[in-house]
């Protein structure tokens, strides 16, 4: 049905960029650096003054980065480190595959990210580590969240995967912390076509632990200094990442001028609109409102041909997967509020003025019947 609006379109963003990319491909097939190779290093050489870091490090996903950067912190079995339970499962997956344990600390209601405030009481003499997410595209409170990890030793890693180009008082995400890890699955901000990460850092010796874990901890081919692994970014998603960073700054616009025809078209209209901190830039990866009754909201909106997405709604201490922890609810009561209350509107660069005032009639008209 041409009247719907879905919660993302990548044929959109293909087609606007069509010519580039199947060339790229197609050269790309053509040298044969299938893993690796030309194209993830013309693409690593883009990204890293993108998101102001000396190194940027192509990974098979944001998981490995996030698993790799953790392990490069010398993160491993006994160790915690404290991340909070709203956000993908990925983030605490990443901890569990280093032997560590995840401490989690709730987050703050508003911008949705890490309460800074109630780290320093998560931190113990087994800390190894900080993980902020700088979730839905807005950056966690960065510099307390420094100055607890620096008083303490521990590391900062930042889970950049939604926050690609994201800024904390004038700073990209990624910059700040050790590392930043940031995925390229196909709908993130700045997507590949098909699985992809980063690890980014300015630590010479981060960057070269990452540089060798990634491809079975080998310096040179067949010594191996480190156990390993087999993380590589394909040269394919190289070559399409490449493309694509001429256009990412275009497209955050697009979004971060979407997102506010969003907040003007949905004011008084029952639905609380996601608040970007007046010292971040919030690039929108998604665009979160809350509302007492999803269920109901999200069925209307469904009805109505309005694509949505719940970004998440079981926070990770409540997951089956995570009860060895032994969490309950009530544990992290604003984690807990915002997974039940999140609903996620269409968002994406291309997404026209006449496809967000579809969205906020349907969702006026919800509060109407
Ligand atoms: C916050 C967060 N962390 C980590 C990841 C993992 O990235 P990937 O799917 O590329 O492994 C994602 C993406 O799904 C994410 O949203």
């Amino acid at each position: 049905m041409s009247d719907q609006v879905p919660f993302v379109d990548l044929r959109a963003q293909y087609q606007s960029i069509k010519a580039e990319i199947d060339e790229a491909v197609l050269a790309l097939l053509d040298s044969t650096q299938f893993v690796l190779g030309r194209d993830v290093a013309a693409f690593e050489t883009l990204f890293a003054p993108y998101t102001e870091s000396a190194h940027a490090l192509g990974t098979s996903s944001g998981t490995s980065a996030l698993h790799l950067a953790l392990l490069a912190a010398g993160v491993g079995r006994g160790d915690e480190v404290i991340t909070t339970p709203h956000t993908f499962i990925a983030s605490v997956s990443a901890i569990d595959y280093c032997g560590a344990t995840p401490v989690f600390v709730d987050i703050d209601p508003v911008s949705f990210t890490i309460d800074a405030e109630a780290i320093e009481g998560a931190i113990t003499e087994r800390t190894k580590a900080i993980l902020p997410v700088h979730l839905y595209g807005q950056m966690a409170d960065m510099d307390p969240i420094m100055e607890i990890a620096n008083r303490h030793g521990v590391a900062v890693i930042e889970d950049a995967a939604q926050a690609h180009g994201a800024e904390y008082r004038g700073r990209r995400a990624g910059s700040i912390g050790l590392a930043g890890c940031f995925s390229f699955y196909p709908g993130k901000n700045l997507g590949a076509y098909g699985e992809g990460g980063a690890v980014t850092t300015s630590d010479a010796q981060m960057a070269r632990m990452v540089h060798m874990l990634r491809d079975w901890g080998a310096e040179e081919k067949y010594h191996h200094v480190l156990k390993g692994f087999n993380y590589r970014l394909e040269g394919m998603q190289g070559a399409v990442l490449t493309v694509k960073m001429a256009h990412i700054e275009g497209w955050t616009e697009a979004r971060r001028a979407a997102a506010a025809r969003y907040d003007d078209l949905l004011a008084g209209s029952g639905v609380e609109v996601p608040k970007q901190l007046a010292d971040r830039r919030h690039v929108y990866h998604v665009y979160a409102v809350r509302t007492d009754d999803r269920a109901g909201l999200q069925a209307h909106l469904t009805e109505h041909g309005i694509g949505t997405g719940i970004h998440y709604p079981i926070p990770v201490h409540l997951q089956e997967a995570f009860a060895e922890l032994d969490h309950g609810r009530g544990d992290f009561p604003h984690a807990e509020v915002a997974a039940d209350e999140v609903l996620s509107l269409p968002m994406f660069p291309e997404i026209t003025l006449e496809q967000q005032e579809r969205v906020v009639t349907a969702v006026r008209s919800f509060g109407r019947s």
